[in-house]
Formats: structure tokens, sequence, C-alpha cells
């Protein structure tokens, strides 16, 4: 299972939950990733856990005062990129014109979409997998896997049907192991979480906590 801590701009030690992410790492078979917030990256990066960002922008270089640069990113140390979170949506040629700059910069992508509709139309634009994550049950502690388990089968479906190589995640509310199991027994093949570990007292028992019926 493919597992990514999004830490938007929660206010925790970016590189303390790495440490963690990069230790609980090496005792499972799962691929557990972190997201820190773009100017986190590079000291994230050091620490060897497997970092991604937030965000790109669909840009090249040039005058572009304030946005994301896939290559900046890369540099600092980031191997793959979330586009069209939630909380920083995009426009459709926006989302294609990001993926297109997260390969150029030989980033991986996740695209995030709200539902099975949307699903499809990410797969179609080709990144290396997408998320479905239903906007109201962010930030909860409710899992999508348990309020709303057909919208992940759906996007299963959705994005199968136009990309049978695309992988599909899911994510919002999860914050325990069985939650893990329950979004994989759906047809995820892995998931995107924030809070559950983020705002944790102790994320490095979160993690453990996550990866432990795997
Ligand atoms: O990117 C993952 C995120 O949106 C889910 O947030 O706090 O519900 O795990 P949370």
């Amino acid at each position: 299972m493919f597992v990514l801590v999004n830490l938007k701009t929660y206010p925790c030690d970016p590189v303390a939950v790495a440490e963690a992410v990069r230790d609980v790492n090496e005792t499972t078979d799962a691929r557990l990733t972190v997201a820190p917030p773009a100017a986190h990256i590079e000291r994230v990066a050091e620490t060897g856990a497997e970092t991604w960002a937030q965000h790109v922008d669909p840009i090249d270089h040039g005058s572009n005062t304030g946005h994301t640069l896939a290559e900046h990113v890369a540099d600092a140390g980031a191997v793959g990129t979330l586009i069209n979170h939630s909380e920083q949506r995009l426009k459709l040629a926006d989302i294609d014109g990001a993926v297109q700059a997260a390969e150029r910069a030989g980033l991986e992508t996740v695209v995030c979409a709200n539902n099975p509709a949307q699903i499809g139309a990410a797969a179609a634009l080709g990144p290396d997998a997408v998320a479905v994550e239903p906007p109201e049950l962010i930030g909860t502690g409710t899992p999508v896997s348990q309020a709303d388990p057909d919208i992940v089968e759906d996007a299963v479906d959705a994005a199968a049907s136009v990309d049978a190589d695309v992988s599909v995640l899911c994510g919002a509310g999860i914050s325990t192991g069985d939650d893990v199991v329950a979004a994989g027994d759906l047809g995820s093949e892995g998931v995107l979480l924030a809070s559950g570990v983020a705002k944790a007292d102790d994320p490095e028992a979160a993690l453990e906590d996550l990866v432990a019926p795997l």
C-alpha cells in the first residue's frame, strides 16, 4: 500500500514527522511518504524520507511570481507531487498542465478529485495515480472507507474504464490501520491522510498503528 502523509500547513515539526515516516517505512512493506509545505521540502528530503510536494503549478521557468515550479520541488528533493488537492483546486486545463510540468521534472503524479466522475476525467490526463477524497469527510476522522465505500469502488471502476494502468488511492478521515485495510478491500492501492498523523500527539505511534495490519 502507498501511504502519503500530507502535512498541509499544520503546525507540526515537519522534520520530526519525516523522521518517523522514514523509520516506520523500514518496518513495513507499505510505501510511506510525506508531503510537507513547499518551503520545507529540502530539509524534509534530507531526512531520507520519501518526500512529495503538495502542489505544482502548470508553468515553466519564467515570470511566474508566487508560483511553484516542478523543477524547483524536484531539485529540493521531492520525487512526486499531488495535483488538484481539494484545498488547492485547479481548472481541468491547469491540471493537465501541472501533470505535464511534473512529468517534465521527473516527478511522480497523483491527481486528486472529489468524486468518481472527476476521477475518470483525471485518469484521462495520464497521471501515475488518482485519489478520490470526498471534501466533506476531510479532517473529520470519519474514514471514507467506512462513511462512503461506494465512492471508492466507483472511483476504481471509473479510473479502470479510462486507463487500466492508473493506480487509485483514497483519502479523507483515515487514521487507523483498519481504515487502510478497508481502503485496500475496496480496491484502493493506497491512502492519503493528514490530520491522523500531523495532529497526533505521537506521530510515530500513529504511523505504526497505520501499517500494523499490513
Ligand atoms: O490529503 C489528504 C487529506 O486531504 C485528508 O485529510 O485530515 O482527513 O486525513 P485528513
